[in-house]
């Protein structure tokens, strides 16, 4: 049964420098697209949920899932992460239900919104290391807050704002100052925790509305991964809000009838220049729900007349497996599950 917690991949990530894409999910055909990108790239994967996945999917259909998910692809090593949890009790369900891997985002009080005080983070942080940790369940946590927007009028590339994390992604919402990373922060926080991977805080933020131009690194603050880096060398970094919102599927999804503003997200090449300064996981959801919706909406304009479920899920799925794919290669996990397996670490 290939589900192994996230620490597994991760140090296998940092022993051979690359990066692992973690792709959300809500239903099967998303599964299916990243299972098959991982299968076609000999990829370990982590696929997460959100509360409001697991609250969409119901817990028992994503659990048999993913339980199909690695049955059915026995030669790659899976991980299910709970992404952002609010709250201990959260994660405590998700191990429940199966999950390897659980983020206890105390960067935000529980209601998801307000920032936290550091003390408050530490203490909700440390309590799921030590449940996790017994039961083989690796944890991440973060500090500073991501920005919730991004798309300012003006004309300099602005960055994303602040912090809620349930808002309405498909919004531009009012922008609000970020809460970067504090290096000195991060420090004592993993010291304090003995968290296994470490969110930060750069300038990124949730959703396509990220950057009002081609970010520069005024706005998303790579300088600031590699200082983190520097004073954490043995702790696996997170990047979220990380897709990077592909021009084409824009103009894809414009020219059929939808309504995304201009916008600009993380250009792949600085992840990469995260990756080689620390950064393991990389959280990208967007891409993949940008690309299914720019099938979605070619086959209905293309061909108004169809109506079985099946004529554009089957597109949406190959496009986001095309996305999964791409990154999957950009990231360097590629070609990493046939070495783990022949290291016997599943
Ligand atoms: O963290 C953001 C992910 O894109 C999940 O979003 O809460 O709408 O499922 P969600
Ligand atoms: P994107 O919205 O950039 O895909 O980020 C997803 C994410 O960070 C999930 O935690
Ligand atoms: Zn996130």
């Amino acid at each position: 049964m290939p589900l192994v917690p996230m620490r597994l991949v991760l140090d296998h990530a940092a022993a051979n420098n690359y990066g692992v894409a973690a792709l959300n999910v809500n239903n099967m055909e998303q599964i299916q697209a990243i299972m098959e990108a991982a299968r076609e790239t000999d990829s370990p994967v982590i696929i997460q949920a959100s509360r409001g996945a697991r609250s969409y999917a119901q817990e028992n259909y994503l659990r048999h899932l993913m339980i199909a998910a690695s049955e059915l692809y026995p030669e790659i090593p899976v991980v299910m992460h709970q992404d952002h949890g609010n709250c201990p009790s959260t994660c405590y369900s998700a191990i429940r239900n199966g999950f390897t891997s659980v983020m206890m985002d105390g960067s935000l009080l529980e209601d998801a919104k307000s920032p936290a005080p550091y003390d408050y983070n530490v203490k909700v942080t440390r309590e799921v290391v030590q449940v996790a940790h017994a039961l083989n369940v690796s944890v991440e946590g973060e500090v500073g807050c991501l920005g919730t927007v991004g798309q300012h009028k003006e004309e300099a590339p602005k960055a994303a704002s602040t912090v809620p994390h349930d808002l309405d992604l498909e919004q531009e919402p009012e922008p609000e100052m970020a809460h970067l990373t504090d290096p000195d922060e991060a420090e004592s926080f993993v010291k304090e925790t003995q968290v296994d991977a470490l969110a930060v805080a750069i300038g990124t933020s949730h959703g396509a509305y990220k950057f009002t131009a081609q970010p520069t690194g005024e706005v998303l603050k790579m300088a600031l991964i590699e200082e983190i880096h520097r004073r954490l060398p043995n702790t696996h970094l997170v990047m979220h809000g990380s897709s990077s919102v592909p021009q084409d599927l824009q103009d894809i999804i414009n020219k059929n009838g939808g309504k995304i503003k201009q916008t600009w997200g993380v250009p792949v090449e600085e992840i990469q220049r995260g990756i080689k300064h620390g950064v393991r996981k990389i959280n990208v959801d967007t891409d993949n729900r940008l690309a299914m919706t720019a099938a979605i909406r070619e086959v209905f304009m293309k061909s108004p007349d169809k109506f079985d479920p099946r004529d554009y899920l089957k597109p949406a799925r190959e496009a986001m497996k095309k996305i999964c794919l791409a990154r999957m290669v950009q990231f360097g996990q590629a070609g990493n599950a046939s070495k783990m397996r022949a290291a016997k670490l599943f």
